[in-house]
């Protein structure tokens, strides 16, 4: 049985439906803090299965305790934490409590119980301004420009330290590129609280007509069109990869790190482009300043996933476009 935290999330609900499909059993911990539990219907809905869901936070010893103890757990895949980068800019402490404190309280409950075996969410922002592109797992960590970023690359640490000090850890690393679409289906997808800060979700809300306009955050970058380059990975790659790294973390693994990317990167205009041919019509778009902290240019080298996991991302940016733009107009108004 996999422990699922965060599985209420975006990135989280989709996994678990790949891993139902996959034949394993999912067990859900979710605080709900930035999700509804819609989502666990919604993944009843397309796999015939409702995981076993417990509201509880990874803060909560006792919970967790108790999930331990009614469920053999064989590995956890944490998802579960706080992502807002400028949020975590002005709220240091909220994000490093929750998304630090929150994994050793899981890990110290994992160990009491004799399970060893974490799969990680980690980001490509634990590579700071990256030493070359693409970027390998072999290009040195850097400087994060957030505590978003830093809670991340200290997570990877933390991990990698239990393993030294206790080889029975076995450790996966995942580090994402910039996860965006939606599930086919329409039922599960991205809708994030309030004004969105990235690009995919600020995008949708404008094809749908509920912000007027785009802003492009620069067009004089040192990239083809000037503007910023991203690796844009579609949600069900990124969730099949999970289900690749779950089946790797059931062996002596060690400490492992991957990129899940597709290892093909495109520009703001480039998605701008794809969504509009997505949704039938024009997203209107003006250029605007650069953003604080971003870089130029970002995208993965994911062959040693491949090589490893036997993973590889097939879903090209029409198809992060198309079923976000479902999952739009499908739900208008979010998971409700
Ligand atoms: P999300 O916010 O949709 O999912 C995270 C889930 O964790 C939410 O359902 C939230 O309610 C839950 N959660 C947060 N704190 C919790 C706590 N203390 N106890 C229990 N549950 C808690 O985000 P997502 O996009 O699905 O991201 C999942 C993970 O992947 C996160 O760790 C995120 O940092 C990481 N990640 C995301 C991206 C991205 O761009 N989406 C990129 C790289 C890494
Ligand atoms: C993509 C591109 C923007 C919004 C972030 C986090 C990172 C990771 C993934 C978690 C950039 C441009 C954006 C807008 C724009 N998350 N843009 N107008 O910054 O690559 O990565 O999400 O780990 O840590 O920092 O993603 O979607 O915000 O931006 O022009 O309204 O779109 O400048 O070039 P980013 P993003």
């Amino acid at each position: 049985m996999i422990l699922v935290t965060g599985g209420a999330g975006y990135i989280g609900s989709h996994t678990c439906v790949e891993l139902i499909q996959a034949g394993y059993e999912v067990v859900i911990v979710d605080n709900l803090c930035n999700s509804k539990y819609e989502a666990v219907r919604r993944i009843e809905k397309i796999t015939g299965v409702l995981p076993k869901f417990y509201e509880v936070d990874i803060l909560d010893k006792e919970g967790l305790t108790k999930v331990f103890q009614e469920n053999k757990i064989d590995a956890v895949i944490h998802f579960a934490g706080l992502k807002a980068v400028g949020e975590s800019v002005r709220l240091p402490m909220k994000y490093y409590h929750n998304n630090i404190t929150g994994t050793l309280v899981l890990c110290e409950v994992m160990a009491q119980f004799g399970c060893k075996k974490i799969v990680f969410s980690s980001s490509a922002t634990v590579y700071g301004d990256p030493a070359f592109i693409p970027i390998t797992e072999e290009c040195p960590k850097g400087q994060c420009t957030n505590p978003y970023g830093w809670t991340k690359s200290m997570i990877e640490q933390i991990l990698t330290d239990f393993n030294t000090a206790d080889p029975e850890w076995d450790v996966i690393l995942l580090r994402y590129f910039n996860p965006v679409g939606a599930h086919e289906s329409g039922l599960l997808g991205e809708d994030p609280n309030g004004i969105p800060n990235n690009l995919m979700p600020y995008i949708q809300r404008v094809a749908i007509g509920k912000l007027d306009h785009l802003n492009v955050f620069g067009d004089d970058y040192d990239t083809p069109d000037g503007t910023g380059v991203r690796d844009y990975i579609h949600v069900v790659d990124l969730a099949i990869g999970h289900v690749h790294a779950v089946k790797k973390v059931m062996e002596p693994v060690g400490v492992k790190i991957y990129n899940l990317g597709t290892g093909k990167g495109s520009s703001v205009l480039d998605i701008v482009k794809a969504y509009s041919k997505a949704c039938g019509h024009d997203i209107p778009y003006v250029v605007a300043p650069r953003r604080a902290g971003d870089i130029a240019t970002n995208y993965a080298d994911p062959t040693k996933a491949y090589e490893e996991l036997g993973w590889k991302a097939v879903r090209g940016i029409d198809k992060m476009c198309e079923d976000s733009w479902h999952f739009m107009q499908m739900n208008p108004n979010g998971l409700e």
